[in-house]
């Protein structure tokens, strides 16, 4: 068998979405195929959902229509992501294994008739996963349609945990495996704490609803063997088609909507990451939320392409309010996960169902039809991507990282934590958004991970924190980097308890600082911070009572529970900067401590109008920048190159219409792009 290539064999920036023609009779399909030449596709995704039509009892298969659609796609040269379809078993298969279901926290057993209702643990579900995967892979792993391997669909949801008898079993034997002894497991979750001592292996059991809250580091640890459980269910399917078939094979990961899986465990397994992102309506700057999913599912993948594997063409069907985008939004959407890294934008779905849970989702072709604005911007769209080209393979270029480590983020989100305000998502947001509005490009980054490459790096909520980690970001500083720590970090070890010293001790020697005591606000309480004796920024939901043991005081508690304690520290460690902000700031606040932060770590905003997003892309011989104008007016940035959608030459200045967007290649290779430094 020849080696795996690194990317789907497609030219160009791959476009798309799922299809599903099973839903469909024949001539559908060849108005489908029609329609996606139009509209420069050349990928679709299929069989995602399709085991009950595939293998139709136990062990019997029926590939003739897939063998059809996979041979027409072929002639019209639309290439095949193919799904294994085991997201959602058939009936048989529950009928056959009654005991496969999926079990909830609460105790409730999964029914039939949706989708994600088996358990990850259940010997015969890892059986019948591993009997269709090879069956399609020996099918299909020589078609030359086929380019891509799509295992399942978004592990981890709708149920991540499972708590059925099948998951106790395994978790018992993940914990035998991981502690070794009964005595470990005891020490690892301080079970001297309310009687939970065990004295036999059996008695373990996982943390199902209980009348209070359940040992928060058994909690976390079965949400490490949750993932644990999953990612066996994904390695067994993908050593399946290994055996048969050399095309990259991945799965679609959820980057902004469950973070029950651990992205960067996963992204090891696979060959190429890829993503689904859907914009939640409720947020008035979804593009926001876009770029932290787009960067961590390049991030997690060491900084390679990436597919999105889905988004909408307007609006979803699942949140409260399901908002349609306005016209253009789902090109700029696009756009900015290409700025971002993605060289395959793809749409769920093909062509809206009729039918199904799913009938009001939007698609490529609407309910509408062809004669709708939806349908002529899936057309434009096609043609501005399939004008990018060049840009497949660049990368992107950051000099900043945040930490965003999913373990740390499960054990913080427990119950019963100091206040209930403060959520590793909302830290994330609030630091990732300041660096968005000032245009700063973000690589998101593991604490343990080498960070020399980066000028600055944020912990916006690095609560659990090992000392082997701490000692990494301690010697990063030593070594001339500038770092950032937010409040509630550095709080706890890898079982989920408290450092030994206190909070924040790892970090004592990059930040010169201990915390004596937490001090929450009461809801909708702010307090006033007086920054280098002159501003008054302004803060809420949390306060510190902060022991500066070596460390200058930049800003200080004006009122509230810290009245006249510190509130920011920044300390000279080594060649770097250590920064400590012990409260929320308001956006203004973080914006005046950003601008000091980032005149230590020697980077600058991009001085362009709040709204207006530039990426750099780069690669060997080029470099691109990608220039999304999310406001209302028109922009003027300084550029000169080639603008390669229009195809034109910019001489000192490109104008972005509003709400547009264009992709320059810039004739000055080495500076830092198109954008003028305004420093
Ligand atoms: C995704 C899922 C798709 C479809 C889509 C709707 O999470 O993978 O199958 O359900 O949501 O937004």
């Amino acid at each position: 068998m020849t080696s795996t290539p690194a990317w789907p064999a497609i030219s160009g920036i791959a476009y798309g979405g799922d299809y599903t023609p099973e839903q469909w009779p024949r001539d559908v399909w060849l108005e489908d195929v029609a329609l996606m030449r139009e509209a420069g596709v050349n990928l679709v995704s299929v069989g995602i959902f399709s085991w009950a039509l595939l293998e139709t009892s136990e062990g019997v298969f029926d590939f003739a229509w897939l063998d059809e659609l996979i041979d027409l796609l072929h002639e019209n040269g639309i290439a095949v992501d193919l799904g294994t379809p085991t997201a959602s078993p058939p009936a048989w298969f529950f009928a056959n294994h009654p005991d496969a279901r999926v079990q909830t926290r609460d105790g409730v057993v999964m029914g039939f008739g949706a989708r994600g209702m088996a358990s990850h643990s259940s010997p015969a579900y890892r059986e019948a996963i591993v009997r269709i995967a090879s069956a399609l892979a020996e099918r299909y792993g020589e078609h030359p349609a086929v380019v891509l391997w799509h295992v399942h669909n978004e592990y981890g949801v709708p149920v991540g945990e499972d708590y059925s008898d099948q998951s106790v079993r395994a978790f018992r034997l993940w914990l035998q495996e991981k502690y070794g002894s009964l005595d470990a497991l005891n020490s690892a979750w301080g079970t001297t704490f309310w009687g939970q001592h065990y004295g036999e292996w059996d008695h373990v059991g996982a943390p199902a609803a209980a009348p209070s809250v359940v040992n928060p580091s058994q909690r976390l640890d079965f949400a490490r063997f949750t993932d644990h459980q999953l990612r066996a269910c994904f390695v067994a399917e993908r050593d399946a088609i290994r055996a048969h078939a050399a095309q990259p094979i991945t799965t679609n990961f959820m980057a902004n909507q469950s973070w029950t899986t651990d992205m960067w465990a996963w992204a090891r397994e696979v060959d190429i990451v890829s993503d689904d992102h859907y914009l939640w309506a409720a947020d008035p700057e979804g593009e926001i939320g876009l770029a932290i999913a787009a960067d961590l599912s390049r991030s997690v993948g060491g900084g390679k392409p990436w597919i999105l594997m889905e988004h909408s063409t307007s609006a979803v069907n699942w949140q409260p309010r399901n908002i349609a985008k306005r016209p253009g939004e789902m090109a700029r959407n696009s756009l900015s996960h290409v700025a971002r890294g993605a060289d395959a934008i793809l749409f769920f779905q093909w062509r809206a169902s009729r039918f199904g849970a799913e009938k009001f989702h939007s698609a490529m072709i609407p309910h509408a039809g062809t004669g709708s604005r939806l349908w002529r911007e899936v057309v434009e769209l096609g043609s501005s991507l399939g004008r990018l080209d060049e840009l497949v393979g660049s990368r992107v270029v950051a000099d900043v990282a945040i930490l965003w480590d999913f373990e740390s983020f499960w054990a913080q989100d427990l119950e019963w934590r100091p206040s209930e305000d403060v959520t590793h998502a909302e830290r994330v947001r609030a630091f990732y958004e300041r660096l968005w509005r000032d245009g700063i490009t973000v690589d998101f980054a593991l604490p343990g991970q080498d960070l020399s490459a980066y000028k600055l790096v944020v912990a916006p909520a690095q609560y659990m924190l090992s000392t082997a980690d701490a000692d990494n970001l301690n010697a990063y500083v030593a070594q001339g980097g500038t770092l950032l720590v937010s409040f509630f970090s550095a709080i706890v070890d890898e079982r989920d308890a408290v450092h030994e010293g206190g909070f924040v001790a790892p970090l004592t020697p990059a930040l010169g600082i201990r915390v004596e005591e937490f001090l929450p606000l009461r809801e909708g309480a702010t307090c006033g911070v007086r920054w280098r004796e002159s501003d008054t920024l302004i803060a809420d939901v949390w306060a510190e009572d902060l022991v500066v043991e070596d460390a200058e005081v930049v800003a200080t508690y004006l009122d509230g529970p810290g009245a006249g304690k510190a509130a920011i520290t920044r300390k000279r460690h080594g060649e770097g900067h250590g920064w400590y902000v012990s409260t929320r700031l308001d956006a203004a606040g973080l914006g005046t401590v950003a601008a000091a932060v980032y005149r230590d770590a020697g980077v600058a905003p991009s001085g362009l109008p709040e709204g207006v997003e530039v990426v750099m892309r780069r690669s060997e011989d080029a470099e691109f920048a990608v220039i999304v104008n999310h406001t209302d007016e028109i922009v003027r940035i300084p550029a000169s190159g080639t603008e390669l959608i229009t195809a034109t030459s910019v001489a000192a200045e490109v104008e972005v219409a509003a709400g547009g967007f264009a992709v320059i290649r810039s004739s000055e290779r080495g500076t830092r792009g198109v954008v003028a430094d305004p420093h």
